[in-house]
């Protein structure tokens, strides 16, 4: 064993590239390397990372949403320190810890309503197969419903319940009787409940892979068709929830009440996974509906210390620093900021989101002969690469880490952290402002690099 193990560890962050090319994802490692992001960070803090060089990136990624506290956050780390020092009783699995009661406390004043029980799991897929099961056991019935473009996660029966063929081809046969719907339209989705087959009906607030936010009164109508209906409404709040939307919940915008709510990602504080199902206790009570059948639904690591510790000590952090309040403000800044900048580039197409979740949508331009004669030829190379144009000069030119929003998507879509300030946003809108700029110079290095990868990418 290693008695300095971190100046051990150092020797071989070279490595990393290596390493994970032979023993991990040489695919991954090949993507990273062609679009330029095969950086090797050395430290994370707040909303920024930097390199072995010394450079400071600002991360609008922020792990897929999961340090929505900036990274590594002291209140978290304090609190995790002393959980460790302390030796505790972790998963003795015959009893119960005050850790998870604590949590499910502090999390269901935040769902409000009567929403009062909770099931810990591991990430938000779990959370997803979790209010899956809980659905079909409550109400004897079988069927999903699900939205175009969802995404809910990759285990199979989570999976099942994607909007996109991109992830489901080549996997086989997923769960029986999910059934997929318009995303923001009612009319066929009261088609579907009308069979009343579907035990539940499950979306996120604001999609992850394109950035739709759901329409004025829509969730309203679907809670009143799902209750008509006898289905219950899961709203999947993996991404928006915990106050990225400005908001605890973002369902919570439309003052309406599911039936139950998925939460992962930011309550892991950035720290250790963890996942949440909230829900009534007429459900729970369903599944759990005697001594024999209760563990019937479980796992090992879920309520594990560290993952509750990490999640107490984020809804104290949200709480106490204000952070739904920031999102909110921030996040009219970056949304005002973006669309203004959007209105000066005849390839964004719309700016939308809600909070700090925001997407930028690029379309064929309307008027210049030049740019539409470029965005064809670029297209009959490559769908969804456009993107890119935008997300690799914000790392290689202003060290900004973001993504496109999804595969086969022309989205772009941003993740700052809650504690984001104003200092920061002005960092990030002068460079969009930019790298915007620079998609409309034809011929230009920008439309160089992305035809680059679009060839690349057939060659590969
Ligand atoms: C809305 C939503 N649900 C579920 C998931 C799956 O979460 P995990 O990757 O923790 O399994 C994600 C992940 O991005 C998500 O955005």
């Amino acid at each position: 064993m290693q008695t300095d193990f971190m100046a051990w560890l150092r020797q071989h962050d070279n490595r990393a590239y290596e390493l994970y090319e032979e023993h991990v994802n040489p695919a991954f490692v090949k993507m990273l390397k062609t679009i330029g992001f095969d950086k090797c960070y050395v430290r994370g803090e707040g909303p920024y990372l930097w390199d072995a060089a010394g450079q400071k990136y600002l991360d609008f990624l922020t792990g897929w949403g999961v340090f929505a506290l900036g990274r590594n956050h002291p209140k978290v780390k304090a609190i995790l320190k002393q959980l460790l020092d302390e030796n505790l009783p972790n998963l003795v699995r015959m009893n119960c810890s005050p850790l998870s009661g604590l949590v499910a406390e502090k999390l269901t004043e935040h769902v409000g309503g009567g929403l009062t029980r909770v099931f810990f799991c591991n990430s938000g897929t779990e959370s997803v197969e979790g209010a899956i099961k809980f659905a079909r056991c409550a109400t004897g019935r079988q069927d999903i419903i699900y939205c175009d473009h969802a995404f809910h996660g990759l285990t199979t029966g989570a999976l099942a319940v994607n909007g996109a063929d991109f992830f489901r081809e080549r996997f086989g046969d997923l769960l029986p009787g999910t059934r997929k719907v318009p995303f923001n339209d009612l009319e066929p989705l009261e088609r579907e409940l009308s069979s009343k087959k579907a035990a539940a009906f499950i979306l996120e607030p604001v999609q992850g892979k394109s950035c739709e936010v759901v329409k004025d009164g829509y969730l309203a109508e679907a809670q009143r068709l799902c209750r008509k209906f006898g289905t219950l409404l899961v709203l999947d709040e993996v991404q928006t929830g915990l106050g990225r939307t400005g908001k605890w919940f973002c369902y919570q915008h439309w003052d309406i009440e599911p039936d139950i709510v998925c939460v992962s990602k930011a309550l892991s504080g950035g720290f250790v996974p963890v996942g949440a199902v909230v829900t009534r206790p007429k459900i729970m009570d369903a599944v759990f509906n005697s001594m024999e059948r209760c563990v019937v639904h479980s796992n090992t690591f879920g309520q594990n210390d560290m993952a509750m510790g990490a999640a107490l000590a984020t809804l104290q952090v949200i709480e106490e620093d204000h952070l739904v309040e920031n999102a909110a403000i921030m996040g009219e800044v970056l949304m005002d900021g973006l669309k203004k900048i959007g209105a000066t580039c005849p390839f964004v197409s719309e700016v939308r989101g809600k909070g700090l979740m925001i997407g930028i949508d690029f379309d064929r331009p309307k008027d210049s002969f030049k740019l539409k004669a470029a965005w064809d030829m670029l297209h009959k190379l490559n769908f969804g690469v456009f993107g890119q144009m935008i997300v690799i000069p914000l790392m290689q030119k202003h060290r900004i880490l973001t993504q496109v929003a999804g595969y086969h998507t022309e989205v772009i879509k941003f993740l700052p952290p809650m504690t984001i300030a104003q200092d920061d946003c002005d960092w990030f809108l002068r460079a969009m402002q930019d790298v915007l700029d620079d998609t409309q110079r034809v011929p230009g290095a920008a439309w160089d690099t992305v035809m680059g990868l679009a060839k690349a990418t057939i060659r590969a």
